[in-house]
């Protein structure tokens, strides 16, 4: 089947109380690493693309792989999504490439403006049959061209339900990214934190059925950690999301649950142990591989933890 949209796979996540997992895609091997993964547990899947990655990469060279990942996987769903857009422009040029999902994210606007420039991108990506997550509230961590606020502040930019209803109703957006507390990239916290799903609770009381998203969803696993540090790497300090609260969050109403720092540090942990045990070793298929081969095995768990393994023919 050809690239989905995600209205399906957010209706039956939000009916069965599971999410489905965003992963990011900047290269071959972490798409193909997604993919092993996802074709033995048959899990419906997002894909998504970063301003970053787009330029790292090339869209015309992810639009590819990704297309491959399609036509070898018949029996799943795959949605290509825009993540962290930040202008009309970035979200229109996206749904002209043949994205299926974009997100616009003006969180850092005022938010009458807010909602002026993700009215716009809907009103063009819905007349090309594409959906729209929007954002609201500000997450905390700061990730290149990522900009949120210091994850101490966290707490103080949590979306606020009431505006939340507001903006959904203005905007028309597909879903929601909201501020429950979780931030991007590796160094989340300092203590083990407590993710403020009253606001989830709040949002969907008020919303019934309405798909939320989670950013900043990574765990920062204790095994990629680990290596990471044993063998070179200076990330003593890395904490993330506790996988408890992920599960429990994909059961209410958050249907996409977004993951990248997960990703890095597998591919980082393997490519290190490599080079520390075999110093010699200099055949890119020699690490790459093994990198490849740990994201599998780790996207596997991570579908595990949302509920989502098994659940794609539901969504076809
Ligand atoms: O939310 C941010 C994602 O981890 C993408 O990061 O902009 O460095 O590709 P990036
Ligand atoms: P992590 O940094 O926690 O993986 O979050 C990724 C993300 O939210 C991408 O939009
Ligand atoms: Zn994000």
């Amino acid at each position: 089947m050809a690239l989905v949209d995600t209205k399906k796979m957010f209706e039956m996540a939000y009916k069965n109380g599971y999410a489905v997992g965003a992963f990011n895609v900047n290269n071959m091997e972490i798409t193909q690493g997604i993919m092993s993964a996802i074709a033995e547990e048959k899990a419906p899947l997002i894909l998504q693309i970063s301003r970053g990655a787009r330029s790292y990469a090339n869209i015309d060279y992810l639009k590819a792989i990704i297309d491959v990942a399609v036509k070898q996987n018949p029996d799943i769903p795959i949605a290509m999504h825009l993540d962290h857009g930040d202008t009309f422009e970035t979200c229109k040029q996206c749904v002209d490439d043949g994205f299926t999902s974009v997100m616009i994210d003006a969180s850092s606007k005022p938010f009458e403006e807010n909602i002026a420039i993700t009215k716009k991108v809907v009103e063009y990506a819905h007349e090309h049959g594409v959906v729209v997550e929007a954002e609201l509230g500000q997450l905390g961590g700061i990730e290149e061209d990522v900009v949120g606020v210091s994850a101490d502040d966290v707490s103080k930019h949590l979306t606020d339900p009431k505006e939340a209803v507001q903006f959904i109703k203005e905007t028309g957006c597909d879903s929601l990214a909201v501020a429950c507390g979780t931030s991007h990239g590796a160094f989340k916290f300092k203590v083990a934190p407590k993710l403020a799903l009253d606001v989830i609770q709040a949002i969907s009381d008020k919303l019934p059925g309405y798909p939320l998203v989670m950013h900043g969803s990574s765990s920062v696993l204790k095994e990629f950690k680990d290596l990471i540090n044993k063998y070179g790497g200076d990330m003593p300090d890395a904490m993330g999301v506790p996988e408890d609260a992920i599960t429990e969050a994909s059961k209410m109403a958050v249907c996409k649950i977004n993951i990248d720092t997960d990703l890095r540090m597998a591919l980082t942990a393997k490519i290190r142990q490599v080079f520390a045990e075999k110093p010699a070793e200099f055949d890119p298929r020699k690490y790459l591989g093994p990198a490849r081969e740990a994201i599998k095995d780790m996207v596997k768990h991570k579908l595990a933890i949302l509920g989502c393994a098994g659940k794609a023919s539901e969504c076809m």
